[in-house]
Formats: C-alpha cells, sequence, structure tokens
C-alpha cells in the first residue's frame, strides 16, 4: 500500500517533505528508490514517468499526475489503459496560469513585444492604433479562449473582470458570467474570427492537435496574437512563422513545443515577434497539490473516482 513518487530532481526534496509531514499512515518512496517489491506500490505520481515504468507495478489502483494534462502519461505504449489517471487541479495551479495569462494578454494588449523590440533598435515610436485615433481599453479587445476546463474558465473569468470582450470554445455548454460560451467544431471559426487574442488552454487529444494552424490563423482579425499555453502539438510549428513575417498576426507567446527544451537552434528562439518561456506558466505548487494527490487516494481506497480523473473516451 505505498506511493512511488517519480518527479524532476529540482522539486524532489519539496514533494518529500511534503509527503513526510501528511502522509502518516502510507510509505512513499522516491524513484528511483522504491520498495524491494514492486508488487507493494499502489499508487505512483508522476507527470513524465518513462517509458514502460508504470507497467512495472501489479497492483497499482491508479496514477496520480502531478500535471493538468497527462498525455505524457498515456502516451507511453506500455501504459496498462486500464488504470485510472488523476489529473492535478489544485489551487495553487489554477492561480499560476490566470497570473501568467493576463501577465500576456496585458502584454499583448498594450503592444509590450512591439515596445521592447523598439528598445533594442533605440526607437521612439509611440503607436496609436484605435479606429477613434485614441489607444484602445480592454472593453475594445475580444480575446478567445480554447478551453473552459478548470483553467480556461478561471482565465476567462478573469479576463472578462479586466474589462475585455471574452470568447470561450468548448465541447459542452455552461454559463460562465461576463463570457461567450461557444461549443462544438462548427463554433470554433466564429471564436477565432472574434479573437484580438487567442489563449488556448485545450488538453492535447485527437481532435485538438494541430488546431492552430495556417487555416485558423487566416481566420484571426489581421494582426491578432496568439498565446499557446495548452500543448506545442496544438500548433503548426511551420505555419506560425509565415503568418508572422506575413503581418497575418502580430506576434505569440509559446509557452510549450513539441520538443522541449527547445533545440537551441529552433527558429522560434530567434524571430522577432515570438515570446519564448520554457514551459513555466504554471507549475503545480508543492504545498496545494500534495492535498490533490492525498484527496485522490483517499477515494480511491474508498472505492470512489475522484473528481477531474482522466476519461479516456474523451481523451481528456
Ligand atoms: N503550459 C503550462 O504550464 C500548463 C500548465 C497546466 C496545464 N496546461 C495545459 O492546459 C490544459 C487544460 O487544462 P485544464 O485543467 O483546464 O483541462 P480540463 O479541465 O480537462 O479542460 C479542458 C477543456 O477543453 C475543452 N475541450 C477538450 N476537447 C475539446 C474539443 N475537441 N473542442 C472544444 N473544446 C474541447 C473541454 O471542454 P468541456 O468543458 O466541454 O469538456 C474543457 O473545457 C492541459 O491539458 C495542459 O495541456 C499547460
Amino acid at each position: 500500500m505505498s506511493l512511488l513518487l517519480i518527479c524532476r530532481a529540482d522539486s524532489e526534496a519539496a514533494w518529500a517533505n511534503a509527503l513526510a509531514e501528511r502522509l502518516s499512515d502510507r510509505p512513499f518512496h522516491v524513484w528511483p528508490d522504491g520498495p524491494a517489491d514492486p508488487a507493494e506500490v499502489t499508487y505512483i505520481a508522476a507527470a513524465k514517468p518513462p517509458p514502460g515504468e508504470i507497467a512495472r507495478y501489479p497492483n497499482l489502483k491508479a496514477v496520480l499526475s502531478l500535471w493538468a494534462g497527462v498525455d505524457h502519461i498515456t502516451a507511453d505504449p506500455d501504459f496498462p489503459g486500464h488504470l485510472p489517471i488523476a489529473r492535478m487541479v489544485e489551487p495553487g495551479l489554477t492561480r499560476g496560469m490566470r497570473e501568467f495569462v493576463m501577465a500576456q494578454v496585458l502584454a499583448a494588449h498594450l503592444k509590450l513585444p512591439d515596445y521592447a523590440r523598439q528598445q533594442r533598435e533605440c526607437l521612439w515610436r509611440p503607436e496609436i492604433r484605435g479606429t477613434h485615433g485614441e489607444e484602445p481599453l480592454a472593453a475594445d479587445v475580444t480575446v478567445g479562449v480554447l478551453g473552459l476546463g478548470v483553467l480556461g474558465t478561471d482565465c476567462a473569468r478573469a479576463l472578462a473582470g479586466l474589462g475585455f470582450n471574452v470568447v470561450g470554445w468548448a465541447r459542452s455548454p455552461r454559463t460562465i458570467e461576463g463570457v461567450d460560451v461557444r461549443t462544438g467544431a462548427e463554433a470554433l471559426d466564429g471564436v477565432l474570427a472574434a479573437s484580438d487574442i487567442l489563449v488556448n488552454l485545450l488538453p492535447r487529444t485527437a481532435e485538438t492537435e494541430d488546431i492552430l494552424d495556417a487555416d485558423a490563423f487566416a481566420r484571426m482579425p489581421a494582426g491578432a496574437y496568439l498565446i499557446n499555453v495548452g500543448r506545442g502539438e496544438h500548433l503548426v510549428e511551420e505555419d506560425l512563422i509565415p503568418a508572422l513575417d506575413q503581418g497575418r498576426l502580430a506576434g505569440a507567446t509559446l509557452d510549450v513545443f513539441r520538443e522541449e527544451p527547445l533545440p537551441s537552434k529552433h527558429p522560434f528562439w530567434g524571430h522577432p515577434k515570438i515570446t519564448v518561456t520554457p514551459h513555466v506558466a504554471s507549475i503545480t505548487r508543492v504545498r496545494t497539490g500534495v492535498d490533490r494527490l492525498i484527496g485522490a487516494m483517499a477515494a480511491f481506497d474508498r472505492g470512489e473516482t475522484p473528481p477531474n480523473t482522466f476519461d479516456p473516451a474523451r481523451g481528456y
């Protein structure tokens, strides 16, 4: 009945300390250490376990993802498909994403990446862009949010609170105050067409891969700005640079990539209209994330499925 933690070396001590404080009734091990008999392990907490590792433990009840997205777990060809996966949902991760997305949307709205570029060229060029000769305010700008799950809904609400017009896209209908919610594949073009700034917070699934492509960019208003905090596989990389170079898009903030770390020779690094961040939009905060691990294990022990468990039929 033990827990095996597989995490990055730089967060190992924090997780181990938090678990030691909170898990009095269950032994835990930090990979690559583990019990002599793999059959003793009933839960694995991991974000990107080495391929084949999870299949080594015959008595697992569930996997507890340390990340919101579980695509790095399900991508393992040896992953035992019957095992439930609890996604990471915790207030620190949600709050962190809100802060990152607000910062990027406000920066795009205020053209801060353009002024940073101008500074490098010693260029003093204030730009008036509004139709009435005035700089637009948030109320003049529409932000599209792809994905209205735990993170997308929180960001959409916060953006509406800042005064932006917000259009959100999900699979199923719901009401979110201040947000124009559109659903289904047929609604996507309308969301893209409305989005002066587009925030991608979709999970990676067969339906959402490659969704940010030349066709999507062509549907967005000329000079729109893209913020990709979902997954690298959502973006067709070779379509982005022409869209930026031709002025179809004004700029892009990219936090996630098909290959991470982004290779040093990748053209995104040096492109003047791209802001690269190293998959840091939001990370799980250990002190609040540990509650999720403990709560999910307790639910599985009782024979229940905790909320925010991966649904293989939906793919997220
Ligand atoms: N960059 C980072 O640091 C970072 C950090 C955390 C998470 N992420 C990414 O953010 C993603 C979202 O996390 P979350 O916790 O918000 O996920 P979530 O709660 O599962 O929400 C997913 C949302 O996407 C919608 N969706 C899924 N497939 C769709 C489709 N085909 N068409 C339209 N809408 C679709 C869902 O619609 P319904 O509501 O109708 O089901 C839901 O609103 C994660 O999967 C991960 O990839 C990135």
